[in-house]
């Protein structure tokens, strides 16, 4: 394969939706993952986020975005054809990188509690999750 990372502009929504369609686990949520949602986000956080390409396939995304305090990173997300070969370490990567030019403390990411699999992958990235914090939530 030769994979290839950029910055996701908002031409890549249907590749986008596509792949978290195909990808178990994703949970696409009306508002926010829809064209205008993620046109919201990338022109909100211009260059954090990213997508993956072989060739001219979408294989990988990761959204990246900030509140000024801290980061988030969600959606991070890989082909089953394209994994294991460190796709989804190098879009972190770059997400990362680019978040700490933003002077954030952290970044947070949320992963669905019985999505032991993600739990084991970000343990194995060097994340850790938050003990000492419930998460309170309220619909808007
Ligand atoms: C989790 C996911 C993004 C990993 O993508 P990937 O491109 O295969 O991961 P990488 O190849 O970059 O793996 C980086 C390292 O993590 C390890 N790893 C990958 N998936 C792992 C898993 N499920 N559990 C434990 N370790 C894992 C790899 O072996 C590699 O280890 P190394 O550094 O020793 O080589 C991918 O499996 C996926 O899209 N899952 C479904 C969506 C999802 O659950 N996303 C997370 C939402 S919170």
């Amino acid at each position: 394969m030769d994979i290839q990372i950029r910055d996701m502009v908002l031409d890549d929504y249907d590749a986008l939706l596509a792949l978290w369609r195909e990808t178990p686990g994703v949970d696409i949520r009306p508002v926010t993952d829809s064209r205008e949602g993620i046109g919201r986000l990338l022109a909100r956080n211009p260059g954090l986020s990213v997508v993956a390409f072989n060739a001219n396939t979408m294989i990988g995304c990761a959204l990246a975005s900030h509140d000024g305090r801290r980061g988030f990173l969600q959606h991070v997300v890989v082909a089953p054809v394209a994994r294991g070969q460190g796709v989804a370490r190098n879009m972190i990567d770059i997400c990362v990188e680019r978040l700490r030019e933003h002077h954030l403390g952290w970044v947070h990411l949320d992963v669905v509690v019985d999505n032991e699999s993600a739990s084991a992958f970000w343990l194995k990235a060097g994340w850790h999750p938050v003990e000492t914090l419930t998460r309170f939530s309220r619909k808007l």
